[in-house]
């Protein structure tokens, strides 16, 4: 008896909450229809939603009326009620959740001594630039950690998406990674979307990547395999997956990724709202060494310089307000991404005449933007991706193709600040792009805008970012310790290696070695010529200096030169460079005015410049 009266009360309890949820419900959803009746300003390019009103985190379908521009959804411009959904399979993320093993929940496995000294080991290393070894010993289905951004666990997508077709070239990869990339891809996408995979072999060699891949996949459903029957590079093979594609949206994806926990919603929505839309995922870092599955940042913008090298711009102030948000990214980052069919082929595809790899990120950005369309990054999209510490499959040498893809985006695309590269690169300036008409004439079909407006609109911080004119340098040429007289010496060596002190090439010119640096307007400091900066990862005693890829965004590379004291300081960590007289390593150190070991001369310097940036950091 006493039981079923807590029972019935527990029920009474259920009957009314539930009944005053749906009253809830009810309130708000007339409360949107009548704020998106009467007061909304539609445009044909925005979709305008009210998020106020989503209560206490809890997750409800909310309606939304609206005016949207898609064809994926109807022609022209409909009026639509879109109902949002909560897309994550809570089913799934609980079995993942209580998967136990090794590298699970993307953790790392560190390879044992007896890994290490079996001969498989090495010879896999060799052959994919990555441990194949470590990832042979991982489940095809492990699960991830899901770590994105805690706003993406309670946002809604809409119920109504597109169908998706997923583009993989495959070159020589290793047959186990390739399969855990699919099978990922069929575990963490909605059945409902995902139209296809379509795998393109680029005229790969491995014997496992034939018969052996063929019986992998003839269990798993919606995989298609088109083998090339010469190798045509990246570009042209997804165009050959392209055009093969059924699916509203095409998605390019490289060989060796893991999809994380509800990828896919974020990443296409914004494609269903506009087609002319292109989404990013953010990228995270499948480590080669062990495959420990590992947050890169939390985002930036892309950008180039005018060396057509990939950069990074940082997010603007705005982004933390909404970190779940997608947001405008001038160029994308190259390997991962979201197009519709649609606006793919409206904009040609890729330009045919782009060989190999290189520059075809820059030529799909620039024509979204300056087309009509946008591109966004999505935060709460998030792919892993082994980074290689080698390509072991660069044999595939061709004169120069980068340079001249490069040259036929820039002549195309870029209008006069083509210029600023050709500058740099005289050699740029004279090679041949092949012929471009088809291109130019698609940019006057489309009426797309000039470079001018994509820089001033859209990368309108790149060149305060990246100059266009270098500047010159704070100071430049050899750097000497005056208590050794003994020089700086990186001797042209690797990004992470550490470096000393040798003897001067300037005394003695029969030596060789790298000592000509320069201490740049960003401020860091480089070899004269290379995109290595000065590095402190650490702030321990004896802090180590690396070489690092430039990034120009100060932190970690930011030094300034004092000229009254003749130090080098660290900006962020207050350190000094410092060295030692017996092993000649330098290191960063607390600052001290009367050690003789802190003391450096430059070759030469710019006293205006310096003086005023000492003032900048230190006379505040
Ligand atoms: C939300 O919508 C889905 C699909 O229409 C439905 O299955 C689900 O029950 C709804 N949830 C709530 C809380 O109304
Ligand atoms: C394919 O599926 C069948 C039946 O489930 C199974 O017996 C077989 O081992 C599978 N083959 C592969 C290559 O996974
Ligand atoms: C945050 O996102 C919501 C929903 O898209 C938007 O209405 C709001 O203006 C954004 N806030 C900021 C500060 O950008
Ligand atoms: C500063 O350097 C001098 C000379 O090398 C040394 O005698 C002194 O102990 C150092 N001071 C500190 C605080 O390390
Ligand atoms: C120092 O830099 C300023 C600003 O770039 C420049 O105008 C000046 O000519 C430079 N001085 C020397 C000696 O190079």
């Amino acid at each position: 008896m006493y039981i079923m009266s807590i029972q019935f009360r527990r029920n009474r309890i259920l009957i009314i909450s539930i009944i005053f949820i749906f009253f809830i419900i009810y309130l708000i959803n007339n409360y949107s229809e009548n704020l998106s009746e009467n007061e909304y300003d539609f445009t044909d390019r925005e979709v305008e939603e009210d998020d106020t009103k989503q209560s206490n985190n809890e997750i409800i379908n909310r309606t939304i009326r609206t005016r949207i521009h898609s064809q994926l959804l109807g022609e022209e411009i409909v009026e639509k009620t879109l109902e949002k959904i909560d897309w994550h399979d809570y089913e799934l993320i609980a079995r993942e959740n209580a998967r136990t093993g090794l590298g699970e929940g993307g953790s790392g496995v560190e390879p044992s001594s007896q890994d290490r000294n079996n001969p498989e080991f090495e010879r896999l290393y060799r052959a994919n630039g990555f441990n194949a070894f470590i990832s042979n010993k991982i489940s095809l289905d492990r699960s991830l950690k899901d770590i994105r951004h805690p706003d993406c666990k309670k946002r809604l997508y809409l119920a109504e998406l597109p169908t998706v077709s997923i583009i993989i070239p495959v070159h020589e990869e290793h047959l186990i990674t390739l399969i855990r990339s699919i099978h990922s891809i069929l575990n963490r996408t909605p059945a409902t979307l995902l139209e296809e995979i379509i795998l393109v072999d680029d005229n790969s060699n491995k014997d496992e990547l034939k018969k052996a891949l063929d019986v992998h996949i003839s269990n798993l459903t919606k995989i298609r395999v088109i083998r090339l029957h010469k190798r045509q590079g990246l570009i042209r093979a997804r165009l050959a997956g392209a055009r093969k594609a059924k699916g509203d949206i095409l998605i390019f994806f490289d060989s060796h990724i893991e999809v994380n926990i509800n990828w896919l919603p974020p990443l296409i929505e914004p494609i269903a709202l506009n087609y002319k839309t292109s989404v990013c995922q953010f990228i995270d870092i499948i480590k080669w060494e062990n495959f420990a599955y590992i947050a890169q940042d939390e985002g930036a913008r892309g950008a180039f310089d005018w060396n057509m090298y990939y950069k990074r711009l940082p997010l603007l102030s705005t982004h933390a307000e909404n970190s779940s948000e997608p947001f405008d990214n001038p160029v994308m980052a190259g390997g991962l991404f979201a197009i519709s069919q649609k606006w793919f082929w409206e904009l040609g595809g890729y330009d045919e005449g782009l060989e190999i790899w290189g520059g075809e990120q820059y030529e799909i950005s620039f024509k979204i933007w300056q087309c009509g369309g946008r591109l966004v990054d999505a935060p709460c999209s998030r792919v892993g991706h082994i980074y290689r510490e080698f390509n072991p499959h660069s044999g595939f040498i061709f004169n120069n193709y980068i340079s001249k893809n490069h040259k036929r985006v820039a002549a195309v695309w870029m209008d006069e600040y083509a210029e600023y590269i050709y500058k740099r690169d005289t050699h740029m300036k004279n090679l041949i792009p092949g012929n471009i008409q088809k291109q130019l004439q698609l940019r006057k079909k489309l009426e797309c805008k000039s470079f001018k407006w994509f820089m001033e609109n859209v990368a309108y911080d790149l060149v305060q970012n990246y100059p266009p004119v270098a500047l010159s340098p704070y100071a430049e040429g050899e750097i000497r310790s005056m208590a050794t007289l003994l020089c700086i010496d990186t001797k042209y060596t690797r990004e992470h290696s550490t470096f000393g002190l040798n003897r001067c090439l300037r005394d003695h010119r029969d030596l060789s070695g790298e000592q000509q640096f320069e201490l740049t307007w960003r401020p860091d400091i480089r070899p004269h010529g290379r995109e290595l900066c000065f590095d402190v990862p650490k702030q321990d005693k004896r802090a180590p200096i690396v070489l690092f890829t430039c990034h120009g965004m100060r932190g970690n590379q930011h030094f300034i030169y004092d000229i009254n004291s003749y130090h080098i300081r660290h900006v962020s960590t207050h350190l000094c460079l410092d060295c030692d007289l017996e092993s000649k390593m330098i290191f960063m150190e607390k600052c001290n005015q009367t050690s003789k070991t802190q003391q450096w001369s430059f070759f030469s310097y710019n006293e205006t410049l310096i003086v005023k940036d000492m003032k900048q950091y230190f006379f505040k």
